[in-house]
């Protein structure tokens, strides 16, 4: 079962629903080792509250936020003792309710009353920093705050900085159990390697493990221990708070949920183990680390290359027997994610496609959530315009523009000599993405097909009816040609590159070629593209995608690749009974599929492959991109059906 621990070794120090991550960790294939490492204990009287009542009462709050679920029971219990339970809620209800997290959030809503709207909803204070600036809601404001254990001084000196003023509320302390038998003998369980998973679900845990340790004097040993565990971590704030250690998680789940967080580490725990093992193995600080600093080992150029074409998708893409269909994801590494999102948050996208550790560790970050059997460069189709003298930019809402289109013969005058070193920053990210990436798993080069390309050169941007592209193709077939000549030629060089620096595949996304009838597409695109794939090297293996190519297959197919990929339009086995079993194939679920529940997609991945028959030489994937919004549980849910259903 893919969803399994396996039988290893699973730690956690959860305290309130200690009986109940036992019980998720031995459902899930584990061994289950449970010591709470924290005791709740309200405050009994607090001036800080009366306080806060008499502001409430007032007017002297505009804003109150709350940290945690059980910090928000309690402080909402004390203001109702003290107020009454109606007017509480009426006070609480005029002023600004921030919730931290979902818990606090679910708690203040069984209250009868709405936080403060933002999606996705804040996890750390950094974020909730982040939307009072955006909301204006700092300059001048009381804020109360809702505080556990320690008073958070970072925090609030941020929003004093902006101009709040601050009062804080202790509603709690976390301490350590009475009896501490139990987390020292886990502790040393750590320490002695006895442990394979460590799962932490909540910022206080870390503190409090640690607190604990010291007084042991064992902390330091206990932060070697870790270097050989995989460390799961419920969300972003306790993931801060192991940083506060020096602790890097490996895994945090797209939802901040304990049965998210074991369900989903539990499918990538003997990844996750192996490639922190071995790196530590090999004198990587896995402590604190980067995907990018994973270290298997040394091994020549010649074996590695071995290891990888001998995986799973590489065989399929020779039409070799396979124990399994391997599958990828296109847009694996985007916007439905979560991590995406939050590193997306902090540059603009150009900024992550031209620093080659970031987008390096974009790329290897899907491998370790999905758990796909191939990975993509994180790039866009449309730097190699850049080069070519194109001003690019990509726009919130409109995606790319280019701001001096190819219009005229003036304007392809002015095209570049295309250098291809001009792209470094891509060849820079694909060799530190080969040398972190397991050799199982092979590394996808891209780059845009020249009809595709030439069609954003010339509109500006994204098209509905490529108005430009068509008539400058009819009117002036000449100019065309030497346009689609320009892209060739680069386009040829740029992918040479890109598997010299370590690219094990290379897709050619003619993702909107479906707009052009078979007749010009063989006039006008066709002699480029049968150009373009001799001129590859040979010992690479191509996947030719598009999309609306019912019509255009056989001609794309004679233009050449090793896999055609194919929309959902098609019905996969006569698409490739119709371009003949002499290639692989690529494909195909309708994208929105994964909108709609697991067992849906668990049917429709069965239809599939069923359609497919077990014939040799398929990859799984969508008919295109993932969209962002698509739930993330889909997605695996997705992957998990594949790899089962199709387990040979
Ligand atoms: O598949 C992957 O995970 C690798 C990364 C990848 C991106 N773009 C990242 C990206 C790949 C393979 C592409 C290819 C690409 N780019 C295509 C061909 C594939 C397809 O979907 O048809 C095209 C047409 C483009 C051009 C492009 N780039 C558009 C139209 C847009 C904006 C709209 C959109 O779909 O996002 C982009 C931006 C882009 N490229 C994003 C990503 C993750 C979103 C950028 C953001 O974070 O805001």
């Amino acid at each position: 079962m893919k969803h399994s621990f396996n039988n290893l070794n699973v730690a956690s120090f959860e305290s309130r629903r200690s009986k109940e991550i036992g019980k998720l960790i031995e459902y899930y294939g584990g061994i289950s080792h449970i010591a709470e490492s924290v005791v709740e204990i309200p405050s009994k009287s607090s001036k800080e509250t009366e306080e806060l009542c008499i502001k409430l009462k007032n007017g002297d709050i505009d804003i109150i936020i709350f940290l945690t679920g059980f910090g928000t029971k309690l402080l909402l219990e004390n203001l109702g003792k003290r107020l009454g339970t109606k007017p509480a809620k009426r006070l609480l209800n005029n002023i600004t309710v921030v919730g931290r997290g979902i818990k606090s959030r679910s708690v203040l809503r069984n209250f009868g009353i709405k936080p403060l709207y933002s999606k996705p909803v804040p996890n750390t204070w950094r974020e909730l920093v982040k939307i009072l600036a955006d909301k204006d809601l700092l300059e001048n404001k009381n804020i109360a705050i809702q505080e556990y254990s320690k008073k958070n001084s970072q925090f609030i000196r941020a929003l004093k900085k902006m101009g709040a003023n601050v009062l804080s509320i202790p509603v709690y302390k976390s301490e350590l159990p009475k009896d501490t038998e139990n987390l020292e003998n886990l502790v040393n369980n750590i320490i002695k390697g006895k442990i394979d998973i460590c799962l932490f679900t909540s910022s206080q845990q870390v503190a409090n493990i640690f607190r604990f340790a010291k007084k042991l004097k064992l902390n330091e040993q206990l932060k070697q221990g870790f270097k050989k565990i995989a460390i799961g971590s419920v969300g972003a704030n306790t993931s801060l708070a192991l940083m506060d250690h020096d602790i890097k998680a490996d895994y945090e789940p797209e939802n901040s949920r304990m049965s998210n967080l074991v369900r989903e580490i539990a499918r990538r725990s003997e990844y996750l183990l192996t490639k922190k093992r071995v790196s530590a193995k090999n004198r990587v600080d896995t402590n604190k680390w980067k995907r990018i600093d994973t270290n298997w080992g040394k091994i020549s150029d010649k074996n590695r290359r071995a290891i990888t074409n001998n995986s799973q998708f590489m065989k399929a893409c020779r039409r070799e027997k396979t124990d399994y269909t391997p599958i990828w994801i296109m847009r694996q590494a985007g916007r439905f994610s979560r991590h995406y999102r939050s590193i997306r948050a902090n540059h603009t996208f150009l900024e992550l496609c031209k620093s080659p550790e970031i987008s390096s560790e974009v790329t290897l970050m899907a491998v370790d959530q999905l758990g796909v059997d191939a990975a993509i460069i994180f790039s866009d189709i449309l730097l190699i315009l850049e080069p070519l003298g194109l001003n690019l930019t990509y726009t919130k809402n409109d995606g790319p523009k280019i701001l001096n289109p190819l219009r005229t013969k003036k304007s392809i005058e002015n095209i570049r000599k295309f250098e291809v070193g001009r792209l470094d920053f891509l060849y820079n990210a694909l060799r530190i993405t080969r040398k972190a990436l397991n050799p199982e798993i092979p590394l996808i080069g891209f780059a845009g097909a020249p009809f595709t390309l030439a069609s954003y050169a010339i509109e500006g941007g994204a098209s509905r009816n490529f108005e430009l592209t068509k008539s400058l193709m009819y009117k002036d077939p000449e100019l065309w040609h030497q346009i689609m000549s320009i892209l060739t030629n680069a386009t040829v060089k740029y992918l040479n590159r890109q598997a010299k620096e370590g690219a094990d595949t290379l897709q050619l996304f003619d993702s909107w070629i479906g707009c052009l009838s078979p007749g010009d597409y063989k006039n006008y695109v066709f002699p480029h593209m049968k150009e373009l794939f001799s001129k590859i090297d040979k010992d690479v293996p191509t996947i030719h995608f598009g999309t609306g190519t019912s019509s255009l297959l056989k001609l794309m197919k004679e233009a050449g690749g090793s896999v055609i990929g194919f929309d959902w339009r098609v019905d996969i086995n006569k698409a490739w009974k119709e371009i003949g079993y002499t290639c692989s194939v690529q494909g195909n679920i309708d994208p929105i599929v994964l909108f709609s529940t697991p067992s849906i997609i668990r049917k429709k991945v069965k239809e599939l492959l069923n359609n497919v028959n077990g014939r040799r030489g398929h990859i799984f994937n969508l008919g295109h991109g993932v969209l962002p919004g698509t739930p993330p549980d889909n997605v695996l849910a997705l992957i998990d059906a594949v790899h089962e259903y199709s387990s040979r």
